[in-house]
């Protein structure tokens, strides 16, 4: 019942005028330029949040837009710091060539995390679909072995992958693993994927933990109250939280400009309450903000792969209540 309405909110949405399509999504994307992202940060600076940048793109096929992605993210970076934001980067490998061609994308990987570096700036590699999770991973591990350790993946719990993936990477990096662990948004095969929601919530959960005795820094990626209810519990089990250090023997030496350990993170324009009620507990959290010029075509593509934000985006225009920014 709630597939089909979503189907159909997504169907509708689609169709729509651009303006319209503008209009809905001007709460969760900051805008077409970065100093409109610039704005955003000076207005959520003042609610205690830190931030993670993403320029939107859709996938490309020239070299030319890998370049594009490359200056524009040191535009960013430039930005944060003359404004001196606590925010970092979130990028997609794909958009600066990889798949095109890896040496080539590879090396603008590393000119934007080596710059983020020398600005005391961290990297965070958005996960995309099944297709490209160990290229990601890799991604990650090169530029840890290159001693830039500056960069952490998001894994995506809905994968049946991703305790293997947790274990593996804690084997090769320890204490320096910075994950973001989310849900996922693409709807993964069944075979390699959960894809229900009562299984997803509980593999998420899994995840964190897994994560936590890992020693790992977690960025905790979920709007859910089952996952956040859960991880307040299993840091309270830990003897982790604000304003303690963290207490994990297997967690090495404290991280500089971040959580003790671990922080939440939440979309732009989503369950705004909830993300101030953790801040005001003392938690450390961040706001991921998309922005660019292709704001039409990101949000299209998003509500086409999963169709269930259909339903949230109803939910945001018919009961406000449920999710204000
Ligand atoms: P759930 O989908 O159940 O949402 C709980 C509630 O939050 C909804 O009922 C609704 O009210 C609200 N909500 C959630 N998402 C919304 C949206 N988009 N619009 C409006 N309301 C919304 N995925 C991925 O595959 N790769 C990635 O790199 C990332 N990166 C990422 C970064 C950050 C900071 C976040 C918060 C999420 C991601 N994701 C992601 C997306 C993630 O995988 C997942 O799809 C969404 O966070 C939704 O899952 P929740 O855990 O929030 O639960």
């Amino acid at each position: 019942m709630v597939g089909r309405f979503s189907r159909m909110v997504v169907a509708m949405t689609i169709r729509m005028p651009r303006w319209f399509v503008g209009w809905v999504s001007r709460r969760y994307v900051a805008g077409s330029d970065l100093k409109d992202a610039v704005k955003v940060m000076h207005r959520l600076s003042k609610e205690d949040a830190c931030f993670t940048i993403d320029v939107l793109g859709e996938e490309i096929t020239t070299m030319d837009e890998a370049t594009f992605f490359l200056e524009e993210y040191k535009r960013v970076i430039t930005a944060i710091s003359k404004n001196n934001f606590d925010a970092n980067l979130s990028i997609k490998p794909t958009a600066f060539g990889l798949l095109l061609d890896s040496e080539k994308g590879m090396e603008n990987i590393e000119s934007l995390v080596s710059m983020a570096n020398d600005h005391d700036m961290f990297v965070r590699l958005d996960m995309e679909d099944h297709r490209v999770t160990d290229d990601t991973i890799q991604v990650m591990l090169d530029m840890h072995e290159k001693g830039l350790t500056n960069v952490g993946v998001v894994l995506q719990a809905r994968l049946f992958r991703t305790l293997d993936d947790i274990k593996n990477i804690a084997e090769k990096l320890g204490p320096n693993a910075d994950y973001r662990i989310c849900k996922g948004i693409y709807l993964e095969p069944d075979e390699i994927s959960h894809t229900q929601r009562k299984p997803i919530i509980e593999a998420t959960n899994s995840c964190i933990d897994a994560m936590l005795d890992a020693g790992a820094y977690v960025g905790i990626a979920s709007h859910d109250h089952p996952v956040i209810n859960h991880s307040l519990k299993a840091l309270e089990q830990r003897k982790m939280g604000p304003n303690i250090d963290d207490p994990r023997e297997n967690a090495g030496p404290k991280r500089e400009q971040k959580g003790p350990g671990y922080e939440f993170q939440m979309l732009l324009g989503v369950r705004g309450p909830l993300r101030r009620k953790l801040s005001a507990k003392g938690h450390r959290t961040r706001v991921y903000i998309p922005y660019g010029e292709k704001w039409y075509e990101y949000s299209i593509r998003r509500l086409k792969e999963n169709p269930t934000i259909g339903t949230q985006v109803a939910k945001a225009f018919l009961m406000p209540w449920t999710n204000r920014p």
